[in-house]
């Protein structure tokens, strides 16, 4: 695996790669890798000859108030990780080498990014599409994947991907969960083990909002409902938002359908999780 710092040096690699034949598959992350990011890499390998994955804790996409600094960093275990399932090209760019003093522009979403996460998080989607935007223009690949569990992201790099005309196939890769259910995430490392416990719910609620819709509930009232009461059974679930949202936009949903996404964001004292289910998906 190269691990390579300067945007030139990726260009000259990959350009080297490509010339060969390579087609470039990209994993971008913030790092703290798990199972989760690796398995996109499996995603991306098994359509690509070069897998590229960055590593790059964005600080565009971090509020005044959300704590940059303390987001987990483990640079020489991600590396490890990332050459044993086969990384090629590990590109770990300073936020020097990424964003210019005089930087100006950005990717601002219209629509899509006001709810939800962009509602807790403001700024953050247009961070965050900006730096997804350079990526792209800096790896130039054949396809980029992303994983499901962060859905609000997704769908806008999918809209950022069709509005701006990226030559990509991008790939959304299912969820990957825990044995007790919990979707990987980094932030599971800060849930001690009655945190973790109480975090199950999270899975069980979307279960039962599942197996309502499956049952024939379509009101969206009476599915997010179902999923509500099974959080509260445990007081130190806080939930943040349970919506059924159409899969584009995110927008609320007075009544469900097949493909539609059920969302969820609660705070099991301080952290905050993430989840999602696809309605009439079979996981
Ligand atoms: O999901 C993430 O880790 C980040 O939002 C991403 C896509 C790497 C952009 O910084």
């Amino acid at each position: 695996m190269q691990t390579l710092t300067t945007i030139a040096a990726l260009r000259a690699a990959l350009s080297e790669r490509r010339a060969s034949g390579a087609r470039v598959g990209f994993v971008p992350t913030m790092g703290f890798l798990h199972d989760g990011h690796l398995t996109l890499v499996d995603d991306a390998k098994s359509r690509c000859e070069c897998c590229v994955l960055s590593i790059f804790v964005n600080p565009l996409q971090f509020g005044p108030t959300e704590d940059l600094a303390k987001y987990p960093r483990d640079l020489e275990g991600d590396a490890g990780k990332a050459a044993a399932r086969g990384v090629d090209i590990l590109f770990v760019p300073s936020a020097e080498e990424m964003y210019a003093t005089t930087r100006t522009v950005s990717v601002v979403p219209e629509r899509g990014g006001e709810r939800w996460e962009g509602a807790v998080r403001p700024g953050h989607f247009a961070g965050m599409l900006t730096v997804v935007a350079k990526l792209f223009n800096i790896v130039a690949p054949d396809v980029a994947v992303f994983g499901q569990k962060d859905a609000q992201q997704a769908a806008l790099v999918r809209a950022l991907v069709r509005d701006l005309d990226f030559p990509l196939e991008l790939v959304v890769s299912p969820i990957v969960r825990d044995h007790d259910g919990l979707a990987l995430s980094s932030r599971n490392k800060y849930l001690d083990a009655a945190a973790r416990a109480q975090a199950r719910a999270i899975p069980r609620a979307l279960d039962a909002v599942r197996a309502a819709f499956d049952a024939g509930v379509r009101a969206s009232a009476s599915l997010e409902q179902t999923g509500r009461d099974v959080l509260s059974r445990d007081a130190a679930v806080a939930p943040d938002y349970l919506a059924v949202v159409d899969p584009g936009y995110l927008e609320p949903r007075d009544t469900a359908r097949s493909g539609d996404l059920v969302i969820l964001a609660a705070r099991i004292g301080t952290p905050r999780l993430l989840d999602n289910i696809v309605l009439g998906a079979t996981s």
